[in-house]
């Protein structure tokens, strides 16, 4: 890549060759490099080590050749500076050893420690070192998100103890977003400060809620945790799943970039938010696992309507399955910067 990466220029509506593309998650199990990786570390061992997550993230760009690269990190890792014991565990997903369930508790939770988490911002700006003009994507787990393994104790399905938090202790619940908040703006400050270039806000699992929840218990975290970030003058990515129904309001946080799932006709979303955001997706994870074929047909037709337009970014609409063959992605890396250039006309 030549000149201002057009992963950046995209974020900012500006001028650029081709329609840049990353994946989320792409850095992980479908890796053969991450796999071998992981018969001698585990996940969190590998996110705790400066030097090992500068590898893993820069391995995709290396081995894909995609636009940007997303932080090897995980949503629960800053928890451990709200001193909050947790354990990622193989194919299970966060497990919190003592799930947060009432008054005292969201109490008890000290304010957010950045030093106990500086392995993070050590690695970013090692990554940063390593990436040369390739920029960094920083991120965090949104409140909501990250509440819902801490009050689940796990993965959920149904989010049935955090709803019921919310509706039946919405005091409680209000104050555990609140101090998820202040740790999330400051994990991502900190991780701008180290010479990370985007930040990305995961909200995964918000689809779960209702327009009307969504903007009762959740828009004024996000608008106050966007309001906050700001300042840094970077691209700020607001991402969930299911998020039809929420685009809207996810839109009127302060993000400038909308993340959207496979579900939705980018097209339409554009008509439906205006030309001003910029989109970011969305193709059906399940394509790369079912084959070259299906992913291409997929890709083509979403870069086919959004080409031309400069506020674009090819991901997909959610993580890379880890059943995925790597020569897909790869693939697919070249041709969409390949159908990409098509729009270029009405550039
Ligand atoms: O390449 C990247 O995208 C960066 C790394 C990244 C990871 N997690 C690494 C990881 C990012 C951005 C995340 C964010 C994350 N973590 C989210 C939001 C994005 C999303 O996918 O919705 C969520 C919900 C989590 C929580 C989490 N962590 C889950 C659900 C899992 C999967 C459990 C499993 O084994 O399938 C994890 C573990 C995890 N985080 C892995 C990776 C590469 C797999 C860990 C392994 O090596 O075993």
């Amino acid at each position: 890549m030549t000149g201002e990466s057009r992963f950046l220029l995209a974020c900012q509506g500006q001028a650029h060759d081709t329609v840049p593309v990353w994946f989320m998650r792409q850095a992980g199990r479908y890796q053969e490099s991450y796999r071998a990786l992981r018969t001698r570390y585990s996940m969190l061992e590998l996110a705790r080590s400066p030097r090992l997550m500068r590898d893993v993230t820069v391995s995709p760009v290396e081995e894909l050749g995609v636009d940007a690269a997303i932080l090897f990190s995980d949503i629960m890792v800053p928890l451990a500076g709200l001193d909050i014991a947790f354990d990622i565990q193989e194919n299970v997903g966060p497990v919190v050893a003592e799930p947060i369930r009432t008054a005292e508790q969201v109490a008890k939770i000290p304010a957010f420690r950045p030093d106990l988490v500086d392995y993070v911002y050590e690695g970013t700006a090692l990554t940063v070192e390593a990436l040369g003009a390739v920029p960094l994507i920083g991120f965090a787990g949104a409140p909501f998100t990250l509440a819902s393994y801490l009050v689940e104790g796990r993965p959920s399905r149904t989010y049935r103890a955090t709803k019921e938090m919310m509706w039946n202790n919405p005091a409680v619940f209000q104050a555990l977003l609140d101090r998820l908040s202040t740790m999330v703006i400051e994990h991502l400050r900190r991780q701008a400060a180290a010479g990370a270039q985007a930040l990305q806000v995961f909200d995964s699992w918000i689809g779960a809620l209702s327009q009307a929840d969504y903007a009762a218990a959740v828009l004024p975290h996000m608008k106050r945790i966007f309001g906050a970030l700001k300042d840094l003058g970077v691209p700020l990515i607001y991402f969930g799943v299911g998020t039809q129904h929420l685009l809207p309001a996810m839109a009127s946080t302060g993000a400038s970039v909308i993340g959207v799932d496979w579900r939705t006709n980018l097209a339409e979303v554009r008509g439906a938010l205006g030309s001003e955001v910029v989109l970011m997706g969305n193709l059906d994870p399940e394509r790369l696992v079912a084959g070259l074929q299906a992913a291409r047909a997929g890709a083509r037709e979403i870069v086919t309507q959004m080409a031309g337009d400069p506020r674009y970014i090819f991901n997909l609409g959610h993580g890379v399955p880890k059943e995925t063959h790597p020569q897909v992605l790869k693939e697919l890396v070249g041709d969409v910067h390949e159908w990409g250039r098509l729009g270029e006309g009405s550039r």
